[in-house]
């Protein structure tokens, strides 16, 4: 199929890619020239594993362009994938959407398209991308829009980190309009993944256990309620075992164990159950908000949803909290933060917890000091003003700090000479915001061990986390 892709971010990026890898011809088409010039040199603009070698493998049935005229005429299927970010009182910033809405109607030249949303957008955008496509086609082609699209909601639900395997082996599809040939081009077009008919990638092996991917055809509403609910649902399962281990620090009891007894249970499962910092990333905070937020326009209290999110900010909190109660006074001290991308295997650093704690350390006057293994690059652009001292190792980053951070659990800090960096530092004291270190090593190496739930009581054996 013919498939045009507007966005080519996380989202959109993964999508073509993966498209066009599967057989469709796919165009991409970004606003961002920076962006389309780095594609076009088969290099993507973001970090994500194995997309590089997946690029170049459909490199012939792809096209990276900033000009919709070359996009979107003739395209059967049309993609928008912008950004959505966080618009003033909890609801998205929909521009990106309006303008990718406005030029499909500007562009397309007949024949038949479905434009689907891949973007999470508020329920009911489904029918303002409908109406304002149909508006623009009318107004630059003179005549009516009536039989030439129809609308989709096919919400995202990859994780960054593993894009390319989530695309490729989706848990399910969802699929929502309220024109059933929609749903007919979509299910021919995602066939190869619902029915796993192609040769696995070597380097991305199926998994063992996976049959056919279930398909789940909805309405349009529903579809884009599916998105913002199982997004909340997630959120609200990282603050209960947060919440949980706040309980677990008065009490006494080590929350690792606690979270397998929990998860160990089918009903609840233990993904998404490991104690720590909390979210960080695009989207949980603004689908969350933005939940809140639809519901409120509707006269519903959020309650669940509202705080999971305020257990969310705390815990960003406690990390100067638990400092502060250390130090006794924070004025002068060096912080070394482990981790910048909101979660590992990514260099994604939208809402990421260690800027804002970073933030919150110099505004109590601390010197702090930064590593990432992958997004220091992205950060030093993004965030040229924000005072810190960007690192070029883990081990550099410690060099005469007060106590060293832990914010994001990248494999290689747990491997790191934590000795030579317990010689380096002025005190000894480490917060592992992820519950991923080895106690035992790091007790042998002088720490002093701090977490955000308190199992300073738990035997250091069974205390050494397996991620
Ligand atoms: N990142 C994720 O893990 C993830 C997962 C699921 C869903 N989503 C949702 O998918 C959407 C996209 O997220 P993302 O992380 O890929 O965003 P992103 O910011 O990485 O990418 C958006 C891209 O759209 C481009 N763009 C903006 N306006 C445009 C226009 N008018 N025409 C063409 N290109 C335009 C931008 O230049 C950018 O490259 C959001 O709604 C997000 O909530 C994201």
């Amino acid at each position: 199929m013919k498939v045009t892709i507007i966005g080519t971010g996380y989202v959109g990026l993964t999508t073509g890619v993966c498209l066009a890898w599967l057989g469709h011809e796919v165009a991409c088409v970004d606003t961002d020239k920076s962006k389309v010039e780095l594609l076009e040199r088969g290099i993507p603009p973001i970090y994500e594993p194995f997309l590089e070698q997946f690029m170049a493998e459909a490199r012939e049935r792809i096209l990276f362009t900033t000009s919709y005229s070359a996009a979107v005429p003739g395209s059967q299927v049309i993609f928008i994938a912008v950004g959505t970010p966080p618009g003033p009182g909890g609801n998205p910033d929909l521009q990106y959407l309006h303008a990718a809405a406005r030029a499909i109607g500007q562009y397309f030249d007949g024949g038949y398209a479905v434009v689907v949303n891949k973007s999470t957008v508020p329920i009911g955008s489904g029918n303002w991308v409908d109406a304002l496509v149909r508006e623009s086609y009318e107004e630059h082609h003179g005549r009516s829009a009536d039989g030439q699209f129809s609308i989709a909601s096919n919400p995202e639900f990859l994780r960054e980190g593993t894009a390319l395997h989530d695309t490729l082996y989706a848990d399910r599809v969802v699929v929502g309009s309220d024109n059933s040939h929609s749903l007919e081009v979509l299910y021919t077009l995602y066939r190869p993944i619902l029915d796993q008919t192609f040769t696995a990638p070597v380097y991305l092996p199926r998994p063992e256990d996976l049959g056919a991917v279930p398909l789940v055809s909805t309405d349009l509403a529903s579809a884009e309620l599916i998105k913002y609910a199982a997004n909340a649902f997630l959120a609200l399962k990282i603050s209960y075992i947060n919440e949980i281990g706040q309980l677990a620090e008065k009490v006494g009891a080590d929350i690792t164990q606690v979270a397998k007894g929990i998860g160990l249970d089918a009903r609840i499962g233990s993904r998404f159950l490991q104690a720590g910092l909390g979210w960080g990333g695009s989207c949980f905070g603004k689908d969350t908000a933005a939940l809140v937020s639809t519901a409120a326009e509707y006269g519903l209290d959020m309650r669940i949803v509202e705080a999971a999110r305020i257990v969310n900010v705390r815990q960003r909190e406690r990390v100067v909290d638990k400092l502060l109660a250390e130090l006794k006074i924070l004025k002068g001290r060096t912080i070394a933060l482990l981790g910048l991308a909101f979660k590992p295997n990514t260099d994604d650093l939208r809402e990421a917890p260690a800027i804002e704690i970073a933030r919150k350390l110099l505004e109590r006057g601390c010197r702090v000091k930064v590593h990432d293994p992958v997004a220091l690059e992205r950060f030093r652009r993004e965030h040229p003003s924000l005072g810190v001292v960007c690192c070029e190792s883990g081990e550099q980053t410690a060099e005469g700090a007060d106590a060293v951070v832990l914010v994001t659990e990248w494999p290689q800090y747990r491997e790191m000479n934590w000795e030579a960096l317990a010689a380096s530092m002025r005190t000894r004291i480490v917060l592992d915001g992820r519950n991923v270190l080895d106690r035992t090593r790091l007790a042998r190496a002088g720490f002093h061990y701090l977490n955000l739930n308190g199992d300073v009581h738990a035997p250091a054996e069974t205390a050494a986390v397996q991620l």
